[in-house]
């Protein structure tokens, strides 16, 4: 995934058309797309090599179960074309091997959640975030899920892991985050879905995101 714009998309539509318009709209301006369950369900994991024609695609689907089903699951993702996958951490590490074994078949990435960005991530998930976080980077994912809501939880996990792996960050826009905060916290990557996808104009608004992290958080 070649680092321009510093944006991915989240494409949670379920209308199939509307999916492969928006994501030809803005393909200047993302860097790669994320779909997950709300696309797939609704047009089938077909979706994944018709929207690779404009951009990386990372599968959403937050694999968390028992090593066996992982791979299983991550097969099935990268023989549909997804350039990496998102899977939980908190299954532990032989969960993760499984995922991390199937991507390096296939040459693909694996990114870790190590925490989330809703509110209630920070229940159960961000106590042991750091430790998913260590773990990912023993393992040798790729790269780590942080939140773009907490640019400070960002940061600190970027102090953990290094330059080892690389962090992608939910919640800008619509759950609060701001997208150039966030890359100055550490993250490589913010992703950015309603604040796209719903805007009057999808490729105005990530125009506009992607001037606002070239601007940086001072805006100069
Ligand atoms: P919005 O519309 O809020 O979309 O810009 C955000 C997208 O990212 C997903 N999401 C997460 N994925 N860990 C993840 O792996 C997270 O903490 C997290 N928070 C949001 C969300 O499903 C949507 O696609």
């Amino acid at each position: 995934m070649e680092k321009k714009s510093c944006m991915i998309l989240a494409l949670d539509v379920s209308d199939r058309e509307e999916a492969l318009k928006i994501a030809e709209d803005v393909s200047e301006f993302v860097d790669a797309v994320k779909v997950g369950y709300p696309l797939v369900l609704a047009t089938g994991l077909g979706i994944i090599r018709e929207l690779s024609e404009f951009a990386p695609i990372i599968a959403d689907f937050k694999v968390a179960d028992i090593p066996n089903t992982n791979r299983l699951i991550c097969e099935q993702v990268f023989e549909a074309g997804a350039d990496a996958v998102i899977v939980q951490g908190f299954t532990g590490r032989d969960s993760l091997d499984a995922c991390i074994e199937v991507a390096s078949e296939y040459g693909k990435d694996v990114f870790v959640v190590s925490e989330m960005s809703h509110p209630g991530g920070a229940e159960f998930l961000q106590p042991v975030g750091e430790t998913i976080a260590r773990m990912a980077a023993q393992a040798g994912a790729f790269g780590l899920v942080a939140p773009a809501t907490r640019p400070e939880r960002v940061k600190a996990i970027r102090e953990i892991i290094g330059d080892k792996l690389t962090i992608i960050s939910p919640g800008v826009g619509a759950q609060g985050g701001k997208a150039s905060d966030v890359i100055a916290a550490g993250a490589d990557w913010v992703i950015v879905g309603r604040s796209i996808y719903r805007a009057d104009s999808p490729r105005e608004a990530a125009r506009e995101i992607a001037a606002e992290i070239e601007a940086g958080p001072n805006g100069e």
